[in-house]
């Protein structure tokens, strides 16, 4: 089959990637003349496991172009999928322009019958919109072609995403038209040949999907989030309870992890659309506006406890921040906690060295100048650099690299031995007997 894949950000690129993978003829598209001349050399504009391989194999194979030229990439394309940005705008709504102006393209250069694909976030209604722009072109041209609008909402996890793609939970197809349902079906058979994934139901559906998953996912942690500082004024450890009540089929185990609040360019921006969608609809979002004011709330929680520990003026001290991307396995630093960190404790004074095993380019590239250029905060070369004559230590980001490091070289490197863990990786015992102190989201020692 011949696809174009307009946008090559996080969700095009992976995208298109995996299905030329899979044996699909797959165009990139995108406007950005300098990132496609990178693409073009295998060079990718993002960190992702095993992505740059696929690419590069791919292109190699020939079963994977990339362009700028739509026009080019419509020719006998059968299927179009849109996966360019949603930022939120100014009252939370997902911002469309971009998804019109594509579909705008599409139809001033489709030559046939197509599939229009909305493979990005997009609101409830958002099918119809495309059909419409789409049409205006059409008849702008004054020709007569057949199209259909489908939702196709992603579930990838940045990190995993490869994975998440070639071999998905399920496969979220919203097709008005039968015509349009049997393509995809054909399309994404490679994916589901164990068993049948995809759940076929009309655009509106799934559209809705998309949201209720990551908000539904959202809500667990901010919950978690919250029983976990509960836990912490009463003396539980809340990593008891979370294994307590993870054993309950009903609840399950993933995504109950207590932390720093959840970042990304996903949940964040997905919870407050769906807050948006809710009130226009006169629905009260009374649980999705908590989730949001939760997550808001524990991004903080981190220098409240290092404030409560070592005072509200913290200058002169110094911290070691072991992880700045939003999570493990990506350099995006999206909403992460990290941020909200650090610029608490520069605001209380404080001096922040920094060191995240992939996102230092990054952090370099999207930090605000002033912090860098105030050099109080400093972006260090390793881990254990990071804590030299540092009053304490604090995780953010759950890397491997930091989990199981090595504590009496941490003791001696630290100032003071002090241990704030936004993410409970630690054993509270262990880092006892190294001389530390303690200090959990949850749970104190
Ligand atoms: C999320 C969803 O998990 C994907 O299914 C979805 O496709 C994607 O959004 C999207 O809409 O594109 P992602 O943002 O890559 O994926 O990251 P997650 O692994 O879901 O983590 C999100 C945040 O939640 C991270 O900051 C993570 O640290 C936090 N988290 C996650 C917790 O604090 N506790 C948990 O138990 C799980």
């Amino acid at each position: 089959m011949k696809l174009t894949i307009i946008g090559t950000g996080y969700v095009g690129l992976v995208t298109g990637a995996c299905f030329a993978e899979m044996g699909s003829r797959v165009t990139c598209v995108d406007i950005d003349t300098a990132k496609i001349e990178n693409l073009k050399k295998g060079i990718l504009p993002i960190y992702e496991p095993g992505l740059e391989r696929i690419v590069q194999e791919n292109m190699a194979d020939g079963t994977l172009q990339f362009t700028t030229r739509l026009e080019d990439a419509a020719r006998d394309c059968q299927i179009f999928f849109i996966a360019v940005g949603t930022p939120p705008g100014e009252d939370g709504s997902a911002d469309l322009q971009y998804v019109r102006r594509v579909a705008a393209r599409i139809g001033q250069c489709m030559t046939d019958y197509a599939v229009i694909v909305d493979k990005s976030t997009v609101p409830v209604g958002t099918a119809d919109q495309v059909a419409e722009v789409v049409q205006e072109a059409l008849d702008t041209r004054g020709i007569d072609l057949e199209f259909d609008v489908v939702s196709n909402p992603e579930f990838l996890k940045e990190g995993a995403a490869i994975q998440d793609f070639l071999k998905p939970d399920r496969i979220i197809v919203g097709a008005n038209s039968e015509r349009a349902a049997k393509i995809m079906t054909r399309l994404y058979a490679p994916f589901s040949m164990n068993r049948d994934k995809m759940i076929l139901m009309n655009v509106r559906d799934a559209e809705m999907t998309k949201y209720a998953a990551n908000a539904m996912l959202a809500t667990k942690i901010s919950f978690m989030n919250e029983i976990a500082n509960i836990c912490e004024h009463l003396g539980v450890d809340v990593e008891n309870v979370r294994k307590g009540i993870g054993s309950d089929s009903r609840i399950g185990y993933s995504f109950i992890y207590p932390g720093a609040g959840y970042g990304g360019s996903c949940f964040p921006k997905d919870v407050k659309a769906l807050i948006k969608t809710s009130k226009d609809t006169g629905v009260d979002p009374a649980v999705l506006a908590a989730v949001e004011n939760r997550n808001n709330l524990q991004k903080k929680v981190l220098a409240e406890k290092i404030k409560a520990r070592l005072g509200t003026d913290l200058s002169g001290r110094r911290f070691a921040l072991w992880g700045l991307a939003f999570k493990p396995g990506t350099d995006d630093m999206r909403e992460a906690a990290s941020i909200v960190l650090i610029d608490n404790l520069l605001a209380a004074g404080a001096i922040v060295c920094a060191y995240d095993p992939v996102a230092m380019a990054q952090a370099a590239r999207e930090l605000p100048e002033a912090w860098l250029e105030s050099s109080r905060l400093i972006l260090a070369n390793d881990q254990y650099q990071a804590l030299e004559n540092a009053d304490a230590m604090i995780l953010v980001t759950e890397w491997k690299t930091f989990r199981r490091p090595d504590f009496k070289r941490m003791g001696q490197l630290l100032n003071q031995k002090i241990i704030f863990d936004g993410r409970n990786q630690y054993d509270p015992e262990e880092v006892a007997e190294f001389g530390f102190e303690y200090h959990g989201i949850g749970r104190e020692a």
